[in-house]
């Protein structure tokens, strides 16, 4: 049966800001770098690329959308949109190719991008860790080695110090809970590994890493906000009278969802999964060092208990129309998460991440819309968002899917790295416009 959360998005209006929202609402872009850049030879993903069967096609990330060279371009772009924000992320092995070198060039370039989005009146949010590691530091173990957390906290304190004029808005890591997954649990991610202790130590660093890396912006860059950027999954039980299935949807809530942020609320690293070895790690460091909770959130998934799934918890598909990565296309979804987000942690919220794959573009206006009005209800119900991202500005490398999934809001012919315009962009924009439009507030809501 339908809740009436699903009932409200059957009919989307076509201005979906009907409740006031806040004036300085984020309404931005997001990419990262490896997935743009080109030639970032020098991390575990350019390595991974070469496995083969790795990568769909046989794709390599390759010059990417050659972003880096198109700085100016890029930024008139995002101009263009009409948004006031653009989440990118620093290549780490850029700018420490070896252990402690910093290469004062590749500083440069990021306080170029900086400089460029600021002039543009965009504002800025970085990523320090979006997935890639320098090749040195995964051949030391990457999320595993010893020193870890202290390479990235040596990372975040020089990033603050060098780009702290710039930056206001910081991501410690990007979908710690998904680069654990597919990193050391399924190993389709590098470092390819099947390995559950591993991947609960891979977690705990992970934390401790946010740890130090918000500490080090705190002391390097005077009035940094700092997140994370965590995807979440509605998870719902496949048959709701079936108590296996709802215990099975509740371990994707408790064992993939919320393990990262509530370590932060209490101070203690907790991993309890069936079929994990048991995490308990105070860590009083981790309390405080969040300034808003960020949410990547692209699916629904229907679970049922599966003896052979991680976690036990088979993910399907519900009923809606799907996007051109299978996925189910579930606006409810994140009303409900941004509610679950604010309930559990009581911080602002930023979806730092929203978007679909669909080459033809045909189903991302739609979407865009369906999810700034999931956005406009939570905002209306007295959830403090405070912004969203859309995934992505342009095609890019899509990880194992290489280049085969298109999220762009602009279109990239990668053979001449023309930018196309598409109707998902057009659709960012006037929505934009109807963001800063005088308020209607009284007699409408969600
Ligand atoms: C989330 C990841 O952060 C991003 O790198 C990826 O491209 C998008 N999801 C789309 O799958």
């Amino acid at each position: 049966m339908a809740s009436s959360d699903d009932r409200r998005f059957t009919a989307v209006p076509e201005n979906p800001f009907m409740a006031a929202m806040p004036a300085d609402f984020l309404w931005g872009v997001a990419t990262s770098a490896h997935q743009v850049d080109g030639g970032t030879t020098g991390n575990d993903w350019a390595h991974f690329e070469r496995r083969p069967g790795a990568i769909a096609d046989g794709a390599v990330s390759g010059p990417a959308a050659d972003h880096w060279n198109r700085l100016e371009e890029d930024t008139q772009l995002i101009r263009e949109l009409g948004a006031n924000a653009h989440r990118l992320s620093l290549e780490w092995s850029r700018l420490e190719p070896e252990p402690g070198h910093w290469d004062a060039a590749a500083w440069e370039h990021a306080e170029r991008e900086l400089a460029l989005l600021k002039a543009a009146g965009i504002e800025p949010m970085l990523t320090l860790l979006h997935f890639t590691l320098p090749q040195w530091l995964a051949q030391r173990g990457g999320l595993v080695a010893g020193d870890f957390p202290q390479r990235l906290e040596a990372f975040a304190s020089e990033a603050g110090r060098r780009l702290g004029g710039w930056v206001r808005l910081w991501c410690t890591v990007n979908e710690p809970n998904v680069q654990m997954l597919y990193g050391y649990v399924t190993g389709q991610w590098p470092p390819g590994l099947r390995d559950r202790t591993l991947a609960t130590r891979a977690f705990a660093s992970l934390l401790q890493g946010h740890a130090l890396a918000a500490r080090a912006l705190r002391n390097s860059c005077r009035g940094a906000r700092i997140g994370a950027a965590v995807h979440l999954v509605l998870a719902e039980p496949l048959r709701r009278w079936w108590p296996p299935d709802r215990l099975a949807a509740s371990v994707v809530e408790r064992g993939f969802n919320w393990p990262f942020y509530d370590a932060i609320r209490d101070g203690v690293i907790r991993l309890r999964l069936p079929g994990y070895p048991r995490l308990e790690q105070p860590l009083a460091e981790l309390r405080g060092s969040l300034d808003f909770v960020g949410i990547n959130y692209y699916r629904r998934n229907l679970v049922d208990f599966d003896p052979f799934a991680p976690g036990f918890a088979g993910l399907h598909q519900g009923p809606g129309l799907r996007s051109d990565a299978g996925l189910e296309m579930y606006p409810a979804g994140l009303l409900q998460l941004l509610r679950r987000a604010w309930q559990r942690y009581r911080l602002p919220v930023i979806v730092t991440e929203n978007g679909v794959a669909d080459a033809a573009g045909s189903l991302r206006p739609d979407y865009l819309r369906a999810h700034a009005y999931a956005v406009a209800c939570a905002v209306a119900e007295g959830v403090p968002v405070q912004g969203y991202f859309h995934w992505s500005l342009l095609d890019n490398f899509e990880w194992t899917d290489g280049y085969r999934l298109r999220f762009g809001l602009y279109r990239v012919d990668f053979a001449s790295q023309r930018r196309l315009a598409t109707p998902g962009g057009d659709e960012f924009r006037r929505l934009a416009g109807l963001l800063r439009r005088p308020r209607r507030t009284a007699g409408i809501g969600c």
